[in-house]
């Protein structure tokens, strides 16, 4: 009998290739630092029993069409807002992610971005770098404290938590916003106040974003919302991109509006070298690494790699977004 075939639009890391090694067959686009072209993907899965892909391709109807053999598109990331998930649903296709083997590493690089901007560590390595060093300055580079801020967390879900659970440790009261609030237990472990989306950006030094992006969530921080923030404030986004109003953002850090930015996510990823936050000083910026451990990316791409040998082998694969895909099928 011949093997399922399934399309990789990215290589993988080895231990996840040996996961599917003997289980199916396999093309992939095999460049590391570019992402395959929209031509070449919808080429290539038109015939495929399963997809593994990275948040780059852009799995919308037109894509999810083309593949009509297609029981699972299976994503190295724990947001999949790049794929038509009802879409999907219709033609019954699985579509899985990969939730919790990234969530400490990205509360880790969550408070990473909060330091470094609080700190202006980008802004003083790069300051070493230039030879403008020439004394040590008692008011110079100085930031925001972090131990005994108020930190608000927009989206209290498994990452946001993570992020919380760091934040005891330097002694910060925390505020929530979330669609429902999370049990009373959870929030006394955390020491974590559900408020309002206004009040949060009206108390929080730190505002933390940390939500699945949605509907609902596109640019729910804009100009209005930026307003609120006190002007020693920073916003730190760790989610996506489009859950800020990047033009407003750029206002409201020139304005002094509020005090800094980290961003791990854009609007437009890659960023644009004609953006104008990468011409600011209070923002910093890393190039979407919230998941980027070498373990983490690694078991990352191994759940992917078994979530779709599961589906092209006629099991439920474990991290199914769309179950009710099964009644399609
Ligand atoms: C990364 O952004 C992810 O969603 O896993």
């Amino acid at each position: 009998m011949s093997k399922p075939r399934i399309y990789i639009t990215r290589p993988l890391p080895e231990p996840a290739m040996r996961l599917l090694d003997g289980a199916v067959e396999y093309r992939m686009w095999d460049r590391e630092s570019e992402p395959v072209p929209r031509e070449t993907l919808l080429r290539e899965i038109v015939d495929v029993d399963g997809v593994i892909c990275l948040l780059t391709e852009k799995m919308d109807a037109e894509a999810i069409e083309r593949a009509h053999r297609c029981r699972v598109i299976a994503q190295v990331a724990v947001g999949y807002d790049n794929i038509d998930v009802r879409a999907a649903t219709r033609r019954g296709i699985f579509v899985t992610n990969t939730p919790g083997v990234l969530t400490d590493t990205t509360a880790d690089m969550a408070w990473a971005i909060l330091m470094a901007a609080a700190r202006r560590v980008v802004e003083g390595d790069k300051f070493t770098r230039s030879g403008r060093w020439k004394t040590w300055e008692l008011m110079g580079f100085t930031g925001q404290d972090v131990h005994d801020a108020t930190l608000g967390i927009i989206g209290l879900g498994r990452i946001g938590v993570a992020i919380a659970r760091r934040a005891r440790g330097f002694g910060m009261p925390i505020l929530y916003h979330n669609r429902h609030r999370v049990p009373e237990d959870l929030e006394s472990e955390l020491g974590a106040l559900y408020v309002s989306l206004e009040d949060l950006l009206r108390q929080s030094d730190f505002v933390m974003i940390s939500t699945a992006l949605t509907a609902e969530t596109r640019h729910l921080i804009g100009e209005p919302q930026l307003a609120l923030m006190k002007t020693t404030a920073i916003l730190v986004n760790i989610a996506r991109g489009p859950i800020v109003d990047q033009r407003a953002l750029y206002r409201a850090l020139v304005d002094r509006k509020i005090w800094g930015a980290g961003l791990d996510v854009f609007e437009t990823e890659p960023v644009p070298m004609d953006e104008p936050l990468l011409k600011l000083d209070n923002v910093v910026i890393p190039p979407h690494l919230g998941s980027a451990s070498i373990r983490t990316r690694i078991k990352m791409a191994s759940m992917a790699a078994e979530n779709c040998v599961a589906a092209v082998t006629g099991r439920t694969p474990p991290n199914v977004v769309n179950p009710e895909a099964q009644e399609r099928r």
